[in-house]
């Protein structure tokens, strides 16, 4: 009976004899002022329907009425209204109430006029592009309870007057550009509940008076320029429930008093300036889920007492200078999903009690000072995705319990000392994606299986290892996902297997250092996503030249380093020909300046350039480089070779390479730019021709002139400039200016070679933020359904491009490049 009659009620709305014709012609009145009149969700709002014109707003899309036929609340939420509040009839709607007109595209500002709504309870303009500043009149809506303004492009002050509003119990300002102070009066306010004003420019302190709210029970004042020590008030609010202070610049300790807010479920403090050490007193939290303190300069041990929080479900300690042994009572905290303690200084073991933590997921230990063997207990996590220890000290064999943690995604031991064999067990990893156990002291064969086991596998890092035997030959299953594979500085045997033909997304393949034998692995040229190829120092032999039927051989080369092999024949021209990657010519690849985007893991290549090894830990997209150096090639140097004008290194020393230098290399205008800005190097020349028997005149202009004598060394029949040699003839004589060459390296500007090494630095400090980054990524997910603001940025995203931010975790997904 009860639906039918909701229906009636609808379909045959009661007539309002006293329904306000005013109401209706003020709101058409401004109906006539939006850009989009026409929206179809406004169709209803017109008296040229059969509707008698006495129940004319009362029946209209979003209006409702009270009995009396007065317009009380106003709900036009997400019906993309384009337009501004400037005509909005506000001194005719005297007993509205309630006023929801969130997620429209209403710009311009907010009218002082919004004063005569003086009954109002409900204001919801959010998610809008309203500018200008909040009026101070809001502050005499003496009825107002709700007032959400957030997502906007609102800037000025936070108007005192808000300390008026005796009835609010939500306040959202979030998310516009609002600067200044918090004001003080705020802490008046008995009934206020929840406060954000999180993602501004604010200012100044944190009053102390919010410290007397006594309902309140969330604080959200993240992501603003606050400086000053938390208030110690703060610990009188015994019913906070939510307090988010991350991402200002907030300094002192963390007062001991928080200890005393008996219903904090989550504290946040990260990425702060807080000195001093973890308060014990945390440890009387016993409702904490979150505690996050990530980024700060936290210090001294971490104390015992917060193995009590044992409602904990991530703890976030990552990226402070926090000492000491991982307290033991850790291991008491079974419902914790996310450990992060990266970043620190922790030494000692890992306690053997973190196996106890049966529900965690994530465990990120990495760069400590660890020492000791990784405890067998781990074995009985079996929810563990992500397991990183890399950067630590630790010793002892491969924790082979830890292959029972089925879901593992992660497992990363690299740069550490752990020794003794790799088990086969590892393969039953099915899910593994990141398998990362470079530069440690592991011994034996490389097991089998792993060229064929999870299909997931991304990385496989085995390099700086004492790995011996052969490599796994059976790369069976073309649909493999191998992006990068580096077993550099191994004692590997063999040649280089065919099978990996087979690995379609290889990107990085670094064999480089180990003894293989046999001849160049042509049948490589047709990986199409293959970007780096390295087999430097190996015992390969045989031509270079070869028949390989792929039309268009290593689209995506960009670094080839195959010195210090026993290569012959003549030099690759087919294949210079066919670099497309290094003629691009154009930096367009510079928004995405890393290969590398995984937060997890970084490639890690070490160039020898102009006899200096150089560790690239993150392999920029820009970087180019061939180095066929030390090598039997002979004959001379294809013309081809100059039409990869965006190479930054090109190694042909020491081969027995004859005839002249061909003119085209002037082509290479990025040697030249590199060269030019290593003002503070000695790469002086980068090109090295040095140790052949090349002859004739060296090309004049371009990058040539930037080369020293040395890098011409050992080619008797070289002569000119800039060799001190001249040819007899005119040539030698005349330098260009170098006013030219930094004309012609204008591509090239900006990007020198400090920035190279600088993005190196940057890499690891992307590698070591993942902590935080994770953090704010990897809510759990009931912070996120605490709110339905995801909807409205996704709406607005278009709107503002002011601040970009990691929203999501499907945005850094999406960020990444696997
Ligand atoms: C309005 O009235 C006309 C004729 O009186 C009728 O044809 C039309 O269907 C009515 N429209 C509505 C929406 O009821
Ligand atoms: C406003 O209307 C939308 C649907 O149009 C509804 O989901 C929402 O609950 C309403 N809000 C208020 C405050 O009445
Ligand atoms: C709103 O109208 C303005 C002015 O015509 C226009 O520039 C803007 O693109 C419109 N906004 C949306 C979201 O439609
Ligand atoms: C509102 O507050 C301001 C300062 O906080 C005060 O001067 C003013 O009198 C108050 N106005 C009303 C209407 O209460
Ligand atoms: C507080 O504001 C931030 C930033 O706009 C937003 O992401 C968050 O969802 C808001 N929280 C609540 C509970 O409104
Ligand atoms: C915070 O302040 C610093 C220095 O005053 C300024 O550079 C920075 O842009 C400010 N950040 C925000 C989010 O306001
Ligand atoms: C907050 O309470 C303290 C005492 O607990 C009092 O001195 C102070 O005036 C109050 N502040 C405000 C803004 O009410
Ligand atoms: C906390 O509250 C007590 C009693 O209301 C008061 O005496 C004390 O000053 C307050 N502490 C702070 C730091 O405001
Ligand atoms: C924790 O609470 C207990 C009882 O309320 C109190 O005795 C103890 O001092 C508190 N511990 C810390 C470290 O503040
Ligand atoms: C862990 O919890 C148990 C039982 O609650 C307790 O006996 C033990 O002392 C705790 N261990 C640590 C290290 O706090
Ligand atoms: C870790 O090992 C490195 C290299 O062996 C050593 O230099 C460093 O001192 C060690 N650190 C600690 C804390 O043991
Ligand atoms: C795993 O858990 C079982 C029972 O929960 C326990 O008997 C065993 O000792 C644990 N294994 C390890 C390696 O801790």
């Amino acid at each position: 009976m009860k639906p039918l009659f909701i229906l009636f009620a609808l379909f045959f709305p009661p007539i309002h004899t006293l329904a306000s014709t005013q109401e209706a012609d003020s709101l058409l009145k401004w109906k006539t002022t939006l850009i989009n009149q026409n929206n179809p969700f406004l169709s209803s709002w017109s008296l040229d329907t059969n509707r008698t014109a006495s129940t004319a707003p009362c029946t209209w899309y979003g209006v409702h009425c009270n009995d009396h036929g007065n317009v009380i609340k106003l709900n036009l939420s997400t019906s993309r209204l384009n337009g501004t509040l400037q005509k909005f009839p506000f001194s005719t709607f005297a007993s509205l109430t309630h006023l929801q007109l969130k997620l429209n595209h209403f710009s311009g500002p907010i009218p002082v006029d919004i004063r005569y709504l003086s009954n109002l309870m409900f204001l919801d303009l959010s998610c809008n592009r309203l500018s200008g500043t909040i009026p101070p009149e809001i502050g005499t809506l003496a009825y107002l309870e709700t007032l959400s303004l957030h997502s906007n492009i609102l800037e000025g002050h936070i108007p005192v007057t808000l300390g008026n509003l005796t009835n609010l119990a939500h306040l959202a300002i979030d998310d516009n550009k609002l600067s200044g102070h918090i004001p003080r009066e705020l802490g008046n306010l008995a009934h206020l509940v929840t406060v954000n004003v999180s993602f501004n420019f604010l200012t100044g302190h944190i009053p102390s008076s919010l410290g007397n709210l006594s309902k309140q029970s969330e604080l959200y004042l993240f992501q603003n320029n606050l400086t000053g020590s938390i208030p110690l008030s703060l610990g009188n609010s015994s019913s906070l429930r939510i307090l988010y202070l991350y991402m200002n610049q907030l300094s002192g300790r963390i007062p001991n008093e928080l200890g005393n807010m008996k219903s904090l479920i989550a504290l946040l403090l990260g990425h702060n300036l807080l000195t001093g050490s973890v308060p014990a007193s945390l440890g009387n939290l016993s409702k904490l889920t979150i505690l996050d303190v990530h980024e700060n300069l936290l210090s001294g041990v971490v104390p015992q007492e917060l193995g009590k929080l044992e409602s904990l479900i991530q703890l976030s300690f990552s990226h402070n200078e926090l000492s000491g042994q991982i307290p033991v009572s850790i291991g008491n905290l079974t419902k914790l999903e996310q450990l992060y303690l990266n970043d620190n200084q922790f030494k000692g073991s890992i306690p053997e009690e973190l196996g106890n933590l049966n529900s965690l997921v994530e465990m990120l230990l990495l760069i400590n000072r660890l020492t000791g063997s990784i405890p067998d207990s781990f074995g009985n996590l079996s929810k563990l995705e992500q397991f990183v220890l890399h950067d630590n000290n630790l010793t002892g064999y491969f924790p082979e319990s830890i292959t029972k943690c089925e879901r593992l995604r992660y497992l990363t031991l690299g740069n550490n000392s752990v020794t003794g064999r790799v088990p086969e067990s590892v393969c039953k990893l099915k899910l593994l994606e990141i398998l990362d156990l470079g530069t440690n002291r592991f011994s034996g064969p490389i097991p089998q299986c792993v060229s064929r086991f999870s299909p997931k596998l991304k990385v496989l890092d085995l390099r700086l290892n004492g790995f011996h035997g052969s490599i796994p030959t059976t790369y069976l299953d073309r649909n493999n996902d191998l992006r990068r594979v580096n077993m550099n500085g191994n004692r590997l045997e063999g040649s280089v297997p065919e099978s990996l033909i087979n690995c379609r997304k290889l990107e990085v393949l670094d064999l480089g250092n180990n003894m293989l034998t046999g001849g160049f692995p042509h049948w490589i040229d047709t990986i199409p996503e293959l970007q780096v190829l390295v087999l430097r120092g190996n015992k390969l032999n045989g031509p270079l030249q070869t028949y390989s039927n792929a039309k268009s051989p290593f689209p995506k080369l960009r670094i080839l380093d195959l010195s210090s092999n026993e290569f012959t024949g003549r030099l690759p021209g087919n294949y210079f020909k066919n670099f497309k990657a290094m003629m691009s010519g154009n930096r367009s690849a510079s928004e995405d300046l890393y290969m590398v985007r995984h937060f997890m893991y970084e490639d890690t290549l070490v160039l020898v350039v102009k006899g200096m090894s150089m560790e690239l830990q993150r392999i920029l997209v820009v970087y180019t480089t061939i180095d066929l150096s030390v090598n039997n090639f002979e004959g001379e140097i294809p013309d081809t070779i100059g039409q990869l004008n965006s190479l930054r290194f090109l190694n042909l020393s020491y081969n027995g390479l004859t005839g002249e230098i061909p003119k085209h290399l002037r082509n290479l205008a990025l040697l030249e730019s590199l060269d030019l800005s290593s003002h503070k190097m000695t790469f002086l020349a980068v090109v090295n021709f040095s140790k052949n028997q090349l002859r004739g005149v060296i090309p004049k202009g371009g990058q040539f002139n930037t080369f020293v004598n040395s890098s011409y060394q050992g080619n008797e029949g070289l002569c000119g400039f800039p060799l001190t040699k001249t040819c007899g003839d005119d040539d030698g004589s005349s330098s260009p200016t170098l006013e030219e060459d930094e004309e012609d390296s204008s591509f090239f500007n900006g990007l020198s070679w400090e920035s190279v090494v600088m993005g190196y630095g940057f890499g690891m400090l992307i590698g070591s933020g993942l902590g935080w980054l994770m953090f704010y990524t990897g809510r759990p997910r009931w912070v996120v359904r605490m709110t339905e603001r995801k909807l409205c940025r996704h709406e607005i995203k278009s709107l503002k491009n002011t601040r970009a931010r990691v929203s999501s975790v499907s945005d850094v997904n999406s960020a990444m490049s696997f």
